[in-house]
C-alpha cells in the first residue's frame, strides 16, 4: 500500500477507528467537547485550555462578517439553485476579496486564511438558504457561539424579536460538526491537497473540496439518502430492493466505505443520536427510520453484504438526524461542508508547512491509440463518437 501524503491530523482503519490528533472520535462525543476546541485542536495540534478558547472563539468571531459586496453573488442565482453550487461558487470568489491573506507562503497569513474559512462558511452557507428561501439574511452575532450563530442565520424567524435557537439544537450539532470534521484523505480532502499542490490560492483550493464533496458516492449520498428509503416505502419492499442491489440494479447509499470494512464509528453514534433526540423532544420514531433500521438488519444478514464487509456509513442516518433539527433536505451536504471546512484546511496547512512542495500528478495507465499517421480533413469518415453529442446538443435549452 503506498500513502498519498504523510499526515498527523486524523486516522482511520477497517476495525472502524476513527482518531483526531490521537483522541478517539467516541471520546470527543462522550466528554461533550465543543466543535471548537475540535476545531482548535485540529489546527494547533492539541485541545485548548480555557484562555486559549476563549481567545481563539474571539478570532473566530472576528472573521465571520463577510463583506457586504459579496452578497451581490447570490442575486446572480435562480430561486431553485442548488445551495452546494452557490456554496462551491462563493467560497471560490472569496480570494476575490481577500488580498491580505493570499500569500501562501507566510505560515501567519496561511493560518488567517484557514480561521477566516472557518469562520466564513456558516455565514455563506446560512445566506445560501435564506436568499433560496425569499428570507431576510441574518449577520453573525457576538454574543453567540459559533453554533448558535450558524442556527440562528439559518432560523432567525423575521417576525419574532426574541428568537432564541433552542439549547437542545445546539448540543446536537455540536456533535454532528465534530463527527463530520474530518476523516483523513478522503475524495474532498485529496481535491483540496491536489488542488493546494500548485499553490493555488486556499479559497480556491476549499471550492474543489466542496464541488468533490457534493458527489453522491461522497457527502451527497445523506441527501441521496432519504430518497432511497422513500422509494422503498415498506418494509415489505426490503427484500425486492435488495435482490436489486445484489443484481448491480441500484448500490444500496449510506452503506459501505473505502476504509471502514466494519460499522463507520460515526454511523453507530448517529444512529443513538436519532433515537436520543426523537425521545429528549418527544418525536415519535419515523416509519421511514424503523424502515432504515429493519434494512440495515436484512443487508447485514445477507452474504452479498457480508462478504464484501458493506456495513452503513455516516451518510445512513444522517438525514434523518438533520430532518428532525429542521434541516432542508439540499441543505445537508451544505452543513457536512462546513464541517468538513475543518479538516479541508487543516490538510492544507499542513501541506503548506512541508519544507518542500510536491505537485500532485499522478501518473495514468494509457490505452489509447499508438502513434498514427496524420489524416487530411477531405479523406476522414465520419466521427460515430460526435454524431452522438450532435444529437444530445439539439435540446433548446438556454443554457
Ligand atoms: N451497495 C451495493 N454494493 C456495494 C456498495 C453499496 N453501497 N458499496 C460497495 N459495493 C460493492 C461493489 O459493487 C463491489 O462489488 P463487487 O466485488 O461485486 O465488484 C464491492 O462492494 C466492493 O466495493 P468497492 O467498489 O471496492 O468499494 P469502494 O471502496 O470503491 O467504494 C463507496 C466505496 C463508499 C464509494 C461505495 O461503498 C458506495 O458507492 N457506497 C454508496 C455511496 C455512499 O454511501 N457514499 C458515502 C460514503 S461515506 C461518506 C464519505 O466519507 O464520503
Amino acid at each position: 500500500m503506498t500513502g498519498s501524503c504523510a499526515s498527523a491530523i486524523s486516522y482511520s482503519n477497517d476495525k472502524g477507528t476513527l482518531l483526531y490528533r490521537g483522541y478517539a472520535i467516541e471520546d470527543l462525543i462522550k466528554q461533550g467537547t465543543t466543535y471548537t476546541e475540535v476545531c482548535f485542536l485540529m489546527l494547533y495540534g492539541d485541545l485548548p485550555n480555557k484562555v486559549d478558547l476563549l481567545a481563539f472563539e474571539d478570532r473566530i468571531k472576528d472573521e465571520m462578517i463577510v463583506h457586504q459586496k459579496l452578497l451581490d453573488f447570490y442575486k446572480g442565482f435562480t430561486v431553485n439553485a442548488h445551495p452546494m453550487a452557490i456554496l462551491c461558487s462563493v467560497v471560490g470568489a472569496l480570494s476575490s476579496f481577500i488580498h491580505n491573506t493570499l500569500d501562501i507562503k507566510d505560515p501567519i497569513q496561511r493560518e488567517l486564511s484557514a480561521i477566516k474559512l472557518i469562520a466564513k462558511m456558516p455565514v455563506i452557507a446560512a445566506i445560501s438558504f435564506r436568499t433560496s428561501a425569499g428570507l431576510p439574511i441574518v449577520y453573525p452575532d457576538r454574543k453567540l457561539s459559533y453554533i448558535e450563530n450558524f442556527l440562528n442565520m439559518m432560523f432567525a424567524d423575521p417576525m419574532d424579536k426574541e428568537f432564541k435557537v433552542p439549547k437542545i439544537f445546539v448540543d446536537y450539532f455540536e456533535k454532528l460538526f465534530i463527527l463530520h470534521a474530518d476523516n483523513d484523505q478522503g475524495p474532498s480532502t485529496t481535491a483540496v491537497r491536489i488542488a493546494g499542490s500548485s499553490l493555488a490560492n486556499p479559497f480556491a483550493s476549499i471550492s474543489a473540496g466542496i464541488a468533490s464533496l457534493w458527489g453522491p458516492l461522497h457527502g451527497g449520498a445523506n441527501e441521496d439518502q432519504l430518497n432511497t428509503f422513500d422509494e422503498i416505502g415498506s418494509v415489505k419492499n426490503i427484500p425486492a430492493y435488495l435482490e436489486k442491489v445484489k443484481n448491480k440494479e441500484k448500490k444500496l447509499t449510506g452503506f459501505g466505505h473505502r476504509i471502514y470494512k466494519t460499522y463507520d464509528p460515526r454511523a453507530l453514534i448517529i444512529k443513538q443520536l436519532c433515537k436520543d433526540l426523537y425521545k429528549e423532544i418527544g418525536m415519535e420514531t419515523p416509519e421511514l427510520f424503523i424502515l432504515a433500521e429493519k434494512l440495515e438488519e436484512a443487508a447485514l444478514s445477507d452474504e452479498y453484504f457480508r462478504s464484501r464487509s458493506l456495513y452503513p456509513n455516516i451518510d445512513y442516518y444522517s438525514g434523518f438526524i438533520f430532518e428532525a433539527l429542521q434541516i432542508p433536505h439540499n441543505m445537508f451536504c451544505v452543513v457536512f461542508a462546513i464541517t468538513r471546512c475543518l479538516g479541508w484546511v487543516t490538510h492544507w496547512r499542513e501541506m503548506m508547512s512541508e519544507s518542500v512542495i510536491r505537485i500532485g500528478r499522478p501518473r495514468q495507465i494509457y490505452t489509447g491509440h499508438k502513434l498514427r499517421p496524420f489524416v487530411p480533413i477531405e479523406s476522414r469518415p465520419n466521427a460515430a463518437a460526435f454524431e452522438l453529442k450532435a444529437s444530445l446538443s439539439r435540446s433548446h435549452s438556454i443554457a
